[in-house]
């Protein structure tokens, strides 16, 4: 307010005298720094990502598939529409939390088969860990995928506080199992990978992944301290093959003909009702306000096993479009500019310094990023630091079957 203003306002005295003892008023009137929900502190950090999610395949993509969740989370925040992942799940997988592409980590080649002994290099700092820095709780519930070959692979040796999931890349969603074809002997072998923590979990056969996850996501989100900043990576195995749902979520679709998609609809509903109850947990729980949520898609839809990424060419392991373009939104109360469709180029590598910085952390320990912080571009507006990105650089063909022969060693 200028001194014409304040002239008006305080009628009989001088435009300028008032001034010193108005702001005076203000600043006794103010809380002081540090009080109040979502005063500088910290926000909570909560990331689902879905699994193999087509660009078609969400409502607020035109689709014929119903996602209310998630039309109204996206529609109230900022629709990534240049955003992009890699075409398969541990290359998206580890720069995410590396923030760094693939080239560097020896990852450039497909994705970590179950037998083979690998996983993203030890000396790699990860986004749960530079959080955990920065103070926070830092929680991991379902898909790993990036590597379990030894124990200092594991999610709860690189950064999170806590883990309940499965390591490998998919599985039975009921009963958790991952089975393998072992071509030699013309068997199929299968393995329960579900995981508590670094222990076995036993006890949940017959029951859903995406409900399991979602229970325990909910669990984590009520007791969690709501002043302590909390990170929670929500990786689900939605909606990756096999195509299992429930019977109920396959009657609203029953108009559709193709069998695959007709399950593959069934699915997405159930996840976009996971996420709803995950945003519902947030809000009841007083932590949403403080919140920044992201969804994304770790690579594009399998047009083999149900998903559609039309208008966009190719699938999830394909280099075109459909394969690596992502569907992906930011919902916050924290984001400046909201309800609208955001044009700039980004890239999953990107969250791991976006987030870090939101936190207050910093990304001293890390190797040379590759990723930005895309926040300013994401809550204002302003344009991408990021003016290209690089897929890959892989021109050797690896033959992954001795990781097949390896496994049939161990299972013989
Ligand atoms: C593999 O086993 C199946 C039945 O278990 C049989 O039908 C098939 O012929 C076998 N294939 C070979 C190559 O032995
Ligand atoms: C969401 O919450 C409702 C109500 O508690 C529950 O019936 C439903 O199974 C939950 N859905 C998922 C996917 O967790
Ligand atoms: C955030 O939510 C809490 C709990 O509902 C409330 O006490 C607080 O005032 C809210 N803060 C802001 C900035 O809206
Ligand atoms: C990280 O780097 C920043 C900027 O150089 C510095 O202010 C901060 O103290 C560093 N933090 C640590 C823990 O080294």
């Amino acid at each position: 307010m200028g001194p014409r203003g304040t002239a008006s306002l305080l009628p009989g005295h001088s435009p300028r005298r008032p001034l010193l003892p108005a702001v005076l008023l203000l600043l006794l009137l103010l809380p002081p720094p540090g009080s109040g929900a979502g005063a500088g502190r910290p926000p909570h950090l909560v990331f689902v990502l879905a699994d193999d999610l087509g660009w078609n395949d969400v409502g607020f993509h035109g689709s014929q598939i119903r996602t209310p969740h998630l039309d109204a989370l996206a529609a109230g925040g900022v629709r990534l529409d240049n955003y992009y992942a890699q075409p398969l799940c541990t290359p998206s997988r580890s720069q995410l939390l590396t923030g760094r592409y693939q080239i560097r980590t020896g990852l450039q080649h497909e994705i970590i088969w179950p037998c083979q002994p690998s996983c993203v290099p030890l000396d790699e700092k990860l986004l749960p860990q530079l959080l955990k820095e920065a103070g926070y709780t830092t929680h991991m519930v379902g898909k790993w995928h990036l590597g379990m070959y030894r124990k200092e692979c594991l999610p709860t040796r690189r950064g999170f506080d806590t883990y309940f999931g499965y390591l490998l890349g998919s599985e039975d969603y009921y009963s958790h199992e991952r089975c393998t074809l072992i071509n030699a002997l013309n068997v199929t072998r299968c393995a329960l990978d579900f995981r508590d923590g670094e222990e076995v979990a036993t006890g949940y056969k017959n029951m859903y992944s995406t409900n399991i996850f979602t229970e325990r996501a909910i669990a984590l989100i009520t007791n969690h301290p709501p002043e302590k900043p909390l990170f929670l990576y929500l990786a689900l195995q939605s909606v990756h093959e096999p195509l299992q749902v429930p019977e109920e979520y396959l009657k609203p679709y029953d108009f559709i003909q193709d069998k695959n998609r007709h399950h593959y609809a069934g699915m997405v509903s159930l996840m976009d009702e996971a996420v709803g109850n995950v945003t519902a947990a947030l809000r009841s729980r007083g932590l949403w306000n403080n919140t920044v949520f992201i969804f994304s898609t770790d690579n594009g839809g399998q047009t083999l096993a149900g998903g559609n990424n039309w208008p966009l060419r190719g699938r999830k392991w394909s280099l075109w479009e459909g394969g690596v373009r992502g569907v992906g939104f930011v919902a916050s109360p924290l984001l400046k500019r909201k309800g609208v469709k955001n044009r700039e180029l980004i890239h999953i590598s990107d969250w791991l310094p976006t987030l870090v910085k939101l936190a207050g952390g910093h990304t001293n320990g890390t190797k040379p990023l590759d990723g930005f912080d895309v926040w300013e571009t994401i809550s204002e507006g302003s344009p991408s630091p990021r003016v290209e990105l690089l897929h890959n650089i892989d021109p050797v063909f690896v033959d992954s079957s001795p990781y097949k022969a390896e496994c049939l060693l161990l299972l013989q």
